[in-house]
């Protein structure tokens, strides 16, 4: 057995190995003869001979292949290395390329822009339990914010993630109690679908826990973030908001990026476009996450990622984000 292998590894090109499979693996190789063979044993030994020599070429077969592929791969690249006239870096002619979809452009500015502050990025599951949806995040089955989010339940008992919250539970447990993390992803809930509302929709959420955070680090960071998205600076304020995972909460709004607080159509001629939620982690979700409030202590926002997508584009009907619709995609400003 090693022999053959050791043959085998020696063998540098098809032409050699074409040469090695016709002494071993074809039908009058050497290991396919040895089989063969095995008709004249006694019967008491076949069994037993015959399942290791099965295993042995099975085993050198697997190696054969391996060799084969290993050798194409590095024909084909010798070849276009080697070739002046084909340059795979070239675009293709008269071949529309594709692009990146909004929501990914936007996505990876957030992460890009979170990374740059030490923030961990996340990437969460759609389908999670009841209870990281809701219960982890301080809203138990009688808490009526539940009615707020019409869940799409699976038969199994879990659920489609109606909100990117649910995936504090998890990152706290495995990260806590001192970590920073975004964490986008896709949402679901079960609405009537129109220009602004898609069941299938994407957020990003975002948490920092240590000692002493304050609200004070929430601000920075939401500015900082903002104002890296639009590449201006951008102001935040905050507004009493309720959430049942953090307390105080907050609703926040960024002064308008498109006008510059002055008013537009897009900020409704307010000069304050309403972005998400926001607030200091509730000392349950803490707690059900292992992670004392007496010692440390967090905040936690959240925004619509496809709304922002949709501002940022200029588009004014949600469902052609999921449309694939490739006229829409090219149309994008990006
Ligand atoms: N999960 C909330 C929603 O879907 C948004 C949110 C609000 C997230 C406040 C937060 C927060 O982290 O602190 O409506």
């Amino acid at each position: 057995m090693d022999d053959i292998e050791k043959e085998l590894e020696q063998v540098q090109n098809e032409e050699e190995l074409a040469v090695f499979h016709k002494n071993y693996l074809s039908k009058t190789g050497k290991l396919t003869m040895m089989l063969a063979g095995l008709k004249d044993m006694i019967a008491e030994q076949r069994a037993e001979a015959g399942k290791r020599l099965n295993e042995l070429k099975r085993a050198i077969e697997v190696k054969f292949f391996q060799k084969q592929a290993a050798l194409r791969a590095k024909a084909v690249n010798e070849k276009l290395k080697n070739d002046p006239l084909i340059d795979i870096t070239v675009p293709a002619i008269d071949q529309p390329r594709g692009s990146l979809h909004p929501i990914t452009l936007v996505t990876r500015r957030i992460v890009d822009i979170c990374r740059s502050m030490g923030f961990l990025v996340v990437d969460g599951n759609e389908v999670v339990t009841e209870f990281e949806n809701f219960d982890a995040v301080n809203i138990p089955s009688d808490h009526p914010a539940r009615d707020m989010q019409d869940t799409f339940w699976l038969t199994n008992g879990k659920v489609l993630k109606t909100q990117t919250s649910a995936m504090q539970h998890e990152i706290l447990k495995k990260y806590g109690p001192v970590v920073s993390a975004i964490f986008p992803g896709r949402c679901y809930r079960n609405e009537a679908t129109d220009a602004s509302h898609e069941f299938a929709f994407f957020q990003c959420e975002g948490m920092m826990v240590g000692k002493d955070i304050s609200i004070a680090n929430l601000i920075y960071v939401l500015k900082t973030l903002l104002s890296g998205v639009y590449g201006k600076e951008i102001n935040v304020r905050l507004r009493p908001g309720f959430f049942p995972f953090v307390e105080p909460g907050f609703e926040y709004d960024a002064s308008c990026p498109f006008c510059g607080g002055k008013g537009c159509p897009v900020c409704k001629h307010s000069g304050w476009i309403e972005l998400g939620g926001c607030g200091m982690i509730h000392g349950n979700v803490l707690q059900m996450a292992g992670v004392d409030p007496s010692q440390y202590q967090g905040f936690a926002f959240g925004f619509g990622l496809t709304r922002l997508a949709m501002m940022q584009y200029a588009i004014n009907d949600v469902r052609l984000l999921n449309s694939g619709n490739l006229e829409f995609l090219r149309g994008i400003k990006r």
